[in-house]
C-alpha cells in the first residue's frame, strides 16, 4: 500500500515531524484575567490537541500591551505569562509534541478601551479600517482612525517581537511564528491599502517589507532560524486589507524570506474565509502554489483543507504541510481521526471566542467517546 503522504516524517526546522497535520493559530480569548495570563484551562486544550512528533502553532500572542487588540487574548511580555505558557508547553511536551508560538501586534485592529492608557491603537498610517470592532466591554464599537507610527517607534517594535520570541523560548517553545497575515501590524506595514507612508517603510514594495524583514531578522538573530516560521496572507482582505499589485508584492517577500532559511513559511489561503462556514472560493489565486515556485524551505498551507484535499497539496507536492484551523477546534484527536479516516466533529461557531471549557475542552476525542480505534 502507498504509504500515507500525510503521515510521512517532515524536517521542519531543528524539528523533525512525525506527521503534516499541524494546527492552525486560533485565537480562543480565553487567558486569565487580569493579566492576559494563559492558565491551566489552556494547558489542557492544547495538550488534548498534542500528538507524538505533530506540531502546534498557538493562538496569536501579545508582544507587548500595546499588541493587544482583543479582550483576553494572552501575552508573553510578563513573567507570569512566560509561567503561564510553561504549563503549555509542558502539556503538549508530555505527549511528545512540539508547539510553536505565534507572535503579534494587531496594530489598527484594536480600541482605545484596549490600549495601555487609553491611546489610540496604532499602524503604519492613519487608516481607519472599515466596519466595526468590539470593544474592552464587549460592546461593538466603529473602528478608530488609529494613529501613524513614527519611524523612532519601529525599532522599538522589533526589540518587543524579539523579547517575546526569547521569552517564549524561556516558556518551553519550540519555536515561534512570526505573524505577519490577516490585516495585523506588518500586514499593514506590507499592502499599500493600509501603507501610505513617506519614509523606509512606505512607499516602494522593498520598504513596505522593511518591518516585517527587521522582525524576522531580529527573533532569527535571538532563537537561530530553524527555530522561526513565518505567517502570511496573500490576497486575503480580511479585516479590510487590499493591494495595488499582490504579485509583485508576495513574489519579493517570498524571495527575500527563501534567503533567511527559516523553520517554515506559513500562507494563509484566500480562498478560505474562517469567519464564515461559506463554500471556498474557487476563483482565489492559489497562494502555496505562487509561494512554492519561489520559496524552496519547509511550506505549510492552511485555509478549507480536508483530509483528502490536504492529502493531495502533498502527494503533489503544492505544500509540505497542511495547517488545519477550524477541524481542530471540534476533533482534539485530528491526527488519529485522520490516519484512520473517521468521521469528523463539526465545530460550534458560538463558542470561538471567549468563555470558559464549553467548546474549548470539551470536544471529545475518539477514545473518549468509546468509539472503535485502529484502522
Ligand atoms: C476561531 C479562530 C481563530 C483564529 N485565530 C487566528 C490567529 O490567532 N492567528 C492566525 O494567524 N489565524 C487565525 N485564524 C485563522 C486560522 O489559523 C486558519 O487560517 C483558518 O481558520 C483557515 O483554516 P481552516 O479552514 O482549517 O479553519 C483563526 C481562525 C479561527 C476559526
Amino acid at each position: 500500500m502507498r504509504p500515507d503522504p500525510l503521515f510521512t516524517p517532515l524536517k521542519v526546522g531543528a524539528l523533525e515531524l512525525k506527521h503534516r497535520i499541524i494546527m492552525a493559530p486560533m485565537t480562543r480569548m480565553r487567558s486569565a484575567q487580569p493579566g492576559d495570563n494563559p492558565h491551566a484551562l489552556n494547558a489542557e486544550y492544547y495538550g488534548q490537541r498534542a500528538s507524538e512528533g505533530g506540531l502546534l502553532i498557538t493562538e496569536a500572542t501579545d508582544i507587548s500591551p500595546q499588541a493587544h487588540g482583543y479582550w483576553a487574548t494572552p501575552g508573553v511580555y510578563t513573567p507570569a505569562q512566560i509561567a503561564g505558557w510553561r504549563a503549555v508547553s509542558d502539556a503538549v511536551h508530555a505527549k511528545d509534541g512540539f508547539i510553536f508560538m505565534q507572535i503579534w501586534h494587531v496594530g489598527r485592529i484594536s480600541h482605545s478601551s484596549l490600549q495601555p492608557g487609553g491611546a489610540l491603537p496604532v499602524a503604519p498610517s492613519a487608516v481607519r479600517p472599515a466596519g466595526n470592532h468590539t470593544n474592552a466591554s464587549g460592546q461593538p464599537v466603529a473602528f478608530e482612525t488609529p494613529r501613524a507610527l513614527e519611524q523612532a517607534e519601529l525599532g522599538g517594535i522589533v526589540s518587543d517581537f524579539v523579547a517575546a520570541a526569547r521569552n517564549a523560548q524561556e516558556a518551553g517553545f519550540d519555536g515561534v511564528e512570526v505573524h505577519g497575515a490577516n490585516g495585523y501590524l506588518l500586514d499593514q506595514f506590507l499592502r499599500n491599502g493600509t501603507n501610505k507612508r513617506t519614509d523606509r517603510y512606505g512607499g516602494s514594495i522593498e520598504n513596505r517589507a522593511r518591518l516585517l524583514l527587521e522582525v524576522v531578522d531580529g527573533v532569527i538573530a535571538a532563537l537561530g532560524a530553524q527555530r522561526v516560521g513565518v505567517r502570511l496572507s496573500p490576497w486575503n482582505r480580511f479585516n479590510d486589507m487590499s493591494d495595488s499589485d499582490g504579485a509583485a508584492l508576495w513574489d519579493y517577500v517570498a524571495f527575500e524570506l527563501n534567503k533567511r532559511e527559516l523553520a517554515y513559511l506559513h500562507v494563509v489561503e484566500p480562498r478560505a474565509d474562517f469567519t464564515t462556514d461559506l463554500p471556498l472560493d474557487a476563483d482565489a489565486p492559489d497562494a502555496a502554489a505562487q509561494f512554492k515556485s519561489v520559496f524552496t524551505g519547509p511550506l505549510i498551507s492552511a485555509g478549507g483543507y480536508v483530509a483528502d484535499s490536504a492529502r493531495a497539496a502533498v502527494a503533489d507536492a503544492r505544500a509540505d504541510a497542511i495547517a488545519f484551523g477550524r477541524p481542530f477546534i471540534s476533533n482534539p484527536d485530528l491526527p488519529e481521526r485522520m490516519r484512520i479516516g473517521a468521521t469528523l466533529a463539526w465545530h460550534e461557531r458560538a463558542t470561538f471566542y471567549g468563555g470558559d471549557h464549553r467548546g474549548y475542552t470539551d470536544y471529545a476525542a475518539l477514545a473518549d467517546a468509546g468509539e472503535a480505534r485502529g484502522a
